[in-house]
């Protein structure tokens, strides 16, 4: 145990300082709000100010919801005929983007914005291929401080690692050259095993297509629930669908290296109920994929609200750990029990147990399976804390509990003595 310690240590160490994208950002995902999945393409000055007002008032900000990001659709269809930048439309932002950006700052958030690396973003307008300085520096002057950058119309750019790599280089190699430090968000969808080179090249990276606000709807759109899947990379992607691509590509990521993005969070949209958005933001939350809100917060239910707010879920994403990985999945009616593992920062262990199957299901979760790892800690005894109920009981060798359908239970367990 020691010595993967160390290993691990170095690891991060040589990452941190040798290889990974550098401006200093994404130590730990990004947290924050996102226009695209409640509002499309229906933006405007007074909608992203009153969210990024609102996440304040209700203490979010306070939490680390940090970015407020405006997704696309904000653009004039053409770019202006003598400097050839991109435009702002002007009847939906009548100040101007700069203007947004301070009101934002003001409120003290930081401000994200889109683009695409094609010749148009998803909604048709001017994209960002071959004008990456151009743009970066129009992004600088705005006083951006985040990027997500998408797919659309890339003119075949894709198809190698090596293709889509230059692609998005280019975009980063523009944002570091404006001397603003940018967060880089990749919207690549996955393709070309993005999280094999994208921490040389961003913050973060998203693995799938787009998340649709359903728990495990089928849709052929969204192909494939693995991460092996090639070609299509699609859209309406239901939660345990990315969760299943998401799985394995934990060990991608980390402090110095970058995050996998699962998407933006669809709690407060109302496609889930209550277990399932928690199950939902419990796992992006343990798999340290960004947690980016994307509802409406002007009008959110106080359920809603207290699963956005848990502190101690949160902690745990922004923990300087590594994600947790799933330590077995046992088919059930309907779907499976899946037991996932991480050991944070202070050594304390988080153990949590989710059902996606049609019926409550008893389970044992036994400490060997836990603590694989290193099995010193298996004989010992620890009271654990479960993290929605916040229950505190004392476990010795296994945890045996029950778990409701489509439902989640975590725990934090400090060695009891
Ligand atoms: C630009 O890149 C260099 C080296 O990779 C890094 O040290 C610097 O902080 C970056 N600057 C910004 C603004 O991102
Ligand atoms: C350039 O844009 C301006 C303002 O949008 C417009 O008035 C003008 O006609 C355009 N010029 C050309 C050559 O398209
Ligand atoms: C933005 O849209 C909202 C809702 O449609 C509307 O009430 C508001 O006046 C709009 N603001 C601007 C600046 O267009
Ligand atoms: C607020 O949410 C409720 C139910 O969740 C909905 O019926 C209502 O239309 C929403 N109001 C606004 C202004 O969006
Ligand atoms: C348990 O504690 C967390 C963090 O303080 C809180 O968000 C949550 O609402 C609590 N749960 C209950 C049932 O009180
Ligand atoms: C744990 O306990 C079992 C029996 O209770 C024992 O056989 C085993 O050696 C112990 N393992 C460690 C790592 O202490």
């Amino acid at each position: 145990m020691v010595f993967l310690k160390k290993l691990a240590a170095i690891s991060t160490l040589l990452l941190g300082s040798t290889q990974a994208y550098e401006n200093g950002l994404g130590l730990t995902p990004q947290m924050g709000w996102n226009s695209w999945n409640i509002y499309g393409c229906d933006i405007n000055e007074t909608i992203i100010i009153g969210a990024a007002e609102k996440i304040k008032e209700l203490g979010l900000q306070d939490l680390g919801y940090e970015y407020i990001v405006m997704d696309d659709c904000y653009q004039l269809h053409e770019r202006d005929n003598t400097t050839n930048k991109i435009l702002a439309d002007p009847e939906k932002f009548p100040n101007g983007i700069k203007h947004l950006a301070d009101s934002i700052h003001d409120l003290g958030f930081k401000f994200g914005m889109y683009s695409s690396a094609g010749r148009y973003t998803c909604g048709g307008y001017p994209g960002s291929l071959h004008n990456e300085e151009l743009d970066a520096d129009t992004f600088a002057d705005w006083g951006i401080d985040y990027l997500k950058y998408d797919n659309c119309y890339n003119e075949g750019n894709s198809g190698t690692a090596q293709i889509s790599y230059k692609r998005y280089d280019k975009m980063a190699k523009a944002l570091n050259a404006t001397g603003r430090p940018i967060f880089y968000s990749l919207c690549q969808w996955g393709e070309d095993n993005v999280w094999n080179w994208g921490s040389t090249v961003s913050n973060s990276w998203r693995i799938s297509g787009d998340i649709y606000d359903h728990f495990d709807r089928y849709d052929d759109r969204c192909p494939c629930e693995s991460y092996e899947c090639l070609g299509l990379q699609g859209y309406m992607c239901s939660m345990t669908n990315i969760l299943e691509k998401a799985v394995p590509l934990g060990q991608k990521a980390g402090t110095g290296q970058g995050w996998n993005d699962l998407d933006s969070l669809e709690v407060g949209n109302g496609g889930m109920n209550y277990d399932e958005y928690v199950a939902h933001f419990t796992l992006w939350a343990i798999l340290k994929s960004p947690l980016v809100l994307g509802n409406d917060v002007t009008n959110m239910t106080d359920e809603d609200l207290g699963i956005v707010k848990n502190a101690q879920i949160i902690e745990i994403n922004q923990d300087l750990s590594a994600p947790a990985h799933r330590v077995w999945k046992k088919s059930v009616k309907g779907g499976s029990l899946q037991l996932f593992a991480t050991t944070l920062s202070d050594e304390t262990q988080i153990v949590a147990i989710f059902n996606s199957g049609d019926y409550e299901e008893d389970t044992e979760l036994l400490f060997e399976d836990i603590f694989v790892d290193d099995l010193t800690m298996k004989n010992k005894s620890y009271s654990g804390k479960e993290l929605w109920t916040n229950e505190t009981s004392t476990f010795e060798d296994k945890i045996s509990t029950s778990v409701k359908t489509h439902s989640i239970k975590i725990w934090k367990l400090t060695e009891a003595n």
